[in-house]
């Protein structure tokens, strides 16, 4: 959450920063900020509640000409998102500018204490403390900015990563990290820092991904220099970035949702690639292959994960337990880390993220690895922390999820879950083989049905018309329906505003049944699966009282037909994949909704995409 940029090089600093924080909008859009080095060595700070774009407008008649500068785009956890409270943050003598993403839980007590100093405040933010802090220990100390950082960052409690520039000390950037991720790209006589490296990929592909609590020493002409808070010099390693500008682009879509529902077929295609090997009859999950006793002598796994990855983990679930016979608990990571978990060195605990950096699955593998466990990955961003802090795992591969609300993550690693059972089930001898390579086969078909469903875009354009009068939803689903009921009510909920619950669809008699009424929308997934007749005697039930219900069904069920006031037609496949063709539906019709209700589709009230405090 927050995103922060810098740039130090010869190109136009201002237009760098606002294109950096366009890119990292996604991670946070309550307001944003820029701090630029003029030539004569002062500091500009402009900042304003809202977008970028109301930036760009504030800015319009300034001063933009520098040599240096760095940004901010926050989600706001201290202080409203006022103008006051947007970052850069600036030192009380207005020698430092700070920008920040994270929380200093011990803001108060360094506050007070810079107050008995004489220090005033000027903003609600628990980030305005550290900039103060960073200047206090320079004027006291007669230090250098490093020294002064590498002091402060030894007082404070909490996650960060910052990055605060000195007009003192001009040609320099420093940044630090701690349990918030900070990656700095390597250009031509040209450096960057980013939260992430979507901001300078079109600039440069040679990145560092900067390690928890070190410091990284950016100075014009001069190679960077990393330091831990001892001032150790670290090793600088520059990985290779893969991506291309073209994933962060809309490429002709009005939203990045609606392209990142479109790119699932060739998405689905990444992912299995090189994973699926039906021609030999193998799941090849190197992850896996190269960890083999852990899983097998597990005497359990627990995976843990937060959002739209948890309903994905529900699944993960359903799929070991059938595939392989080992127990599955699933947890919510923000749960997990206080429920005292019984957890042992013949633990197996998977942590799923699409974005590698959620602070509560990362305090959940803290745990997890505290206490002996073999801790696996499933995450999407490459170098973010989660894999860094795994011993082991496996990328889900779908390219850089821009829109808040995710989707080709989620059909990603439902298929990284029935890789890895397929995988585990082929090691163990649980599955006989003529079942693997039945489920290879169609693994392999999978992005050639979800590309037959996305067709159906137009239907369901349609069809979410007559909705546009409900206030709330039920989603219904059994077996492996039921995490799909879940993810589409969370997909509705988030992006539209609307209320939607999913349930078991047994579940209704024990309660939520008495919020039918004549007209109120039921949205069910029953595709043919073993629970298939059961889940249409249920939504018999809410029919009888009057529910409008729309199902998700199988091509060629007729039966359907009785009782269901629209269908959504998906391809018939085996009902282990059914979550991956009928979650795309529902992804469609929760936007949708979300269009014709005038919100915000990529950005939605309240959000960020990555969720770095707890
Ligand atoms: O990056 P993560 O997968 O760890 O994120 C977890 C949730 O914050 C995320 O899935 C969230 O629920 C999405 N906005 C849902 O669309």
């Amino acid at each position: 959450m927050c995103g922060i940029v810098g740039y130090i090089g010869n190109g136009n600093v201002y237009d760098v920063l606002i294109k950096g924080l366009q890119r990292l909008e996604y991670r946070g859009y309550d307001s944003a900020g820029i701090a630029l080095l003029t030539p004569d060595n002062k500091i500009n700070v402009y900042k304003t509640r809202g977008k970028v774009s109301a930036l760009e407008n504030f800015c319009r008649d300034k001063n933009t000409e520098s040599r240096l500068g760095i940004a901010h785009t926050r989600w706001a956890t201290h202080g409203e998102p006022t103008d006051n409270n947007a970052h850069p943050h600036y030192s009380e003598d207005g020698n430092l500018a700070l920008v920040h993403n994270g929380t200093i839980e011990n803001f108060k007590v360094l506050k007070d204490a810079l107050q008995q100093h004489g220090v005033h405040f000027h903003t609600e933010t628990d980030t305005e403390v550290l900039v103060q802090l960073i200047e206090f220990i320079k004027v006291q100390n007669s230090c250098s900015l490093l020294d002064a950082v590498r002091e402060a960052l030894k007082q404070v409690v909490g996650a960060y990563a910052m990055a605060v520039i000195d007009k003192n000390e001009p040609d320099q950037i420093i940044a630090a990290r701690k349990s918030s991720p900070l990656v700095v790209g390597i250009g031509d006589d040209e450096m960057f820092l980013a939260s992430d490296a979507t901001p300078f990929v079109d600039h440069t592909k040679n990145v560092v991904y900067i390690d928890d609590e070190h410091i990284a020493i950016i100075r014009k002409g001069e190679p960077l220099r990393i330091v831990d808070f001892e001032n150790k010099e670290s090793k600088v390693s520059v990985k290779q970035l893969e991506w291309s500008i073209s994933q962060l682009e809309k490429g002709g879509y009005p939203h990045f949702m609606l392209k990142e529902i479109f790119e699932q077929p060739e998405t689905l295609r990444d992912c299995i690639r090189g994973r699926a090997v039906a021609d030999q009859g193998k799941v090849i999950l190197n992850g896996v292959l190269s960890n083999s006793e852990k899983f097998l002598d597990a005497n359990r796994i627990i995976i843990v994960a937060c959002g739209t990855s948890w309903h994905a983990s529900l699944l993960g679930k359903s799929l070991i337990q059938q595939f392989c016979r080992i127990p599955v608990d699933v947890e919510y990571a923000s749960e997990f880390r206080y429920s005292k978990p019984v957890i042992t060195d013949k633990d197996v605990v998977i942590a799923v993220s699409q974005s590698g950096e959620t602070a509560d699955t990362l305090a959940a593998i803290q745990i997890a690895r505290d206490k002996g466990a073999f801790v696996y990955g499933i995450s999407n961003v490459v170098g973010s922390s989660i894999p860094r802090n795994t011993a082991s795992g496996t990328y889900i591969h779908v390219g850089p999820e821009i829109g808040v609300a995710s989707t080709k993550a989620f059909t990603g690693q439902v298929m990284v879950f029935t890789l890895l059972a397929l995988q585990i089930a082929q090691l163990k001898g649980s599955m006989p083989q003529e079942e693997i390579q039945a489920m290879l086969d169609c693994i392999c078909r999978m992005p050639e049905y979800v590309a037959e469903v996305l067709k159906l875009d137009k239907a369901i354009q349609r069809l979410s018309l007559i909705f546009t009068y409900a206030r709330n939803f039920i989603y219904l689903g059994r077996g492996y329906s039921y995490p799909v009921a879940l993810e589409g009510a969370l997909k509705l909920k988030e992006i539209s505003y609307i209320h939607a619950e999913g349930y078991p669809a047994a579940e209704m008699k024990h309660g939520p049944i008495a919020l039918i009424d004549p007209g109120f929308p039921v949205i069910a997934v029953a595709t043919k699966s073993a629970t298939y007749d059961k889940t249409v005697s249920n939504l018999m039930e809410c029919k009888a009282r009057g529910a409008k219900v729309i199902v998700v069904a199988t091509e060629g069920d007729e039966e359907i037909n009785k009782i269901a006031d629209c269908i959504i037609r998906v391809p018939a496949v085996r009902d282990v994949f059914s979550p991956i063709t009928a979650s795309v539906p529902l992804q469609l019709l929760a936007r949708e909704v979300a269009i014709l209700r005038g919100c915000d589709v990529d950005q939605p009230r309240n959000l960020a995409k990555s969720v770095t405090v707890e």
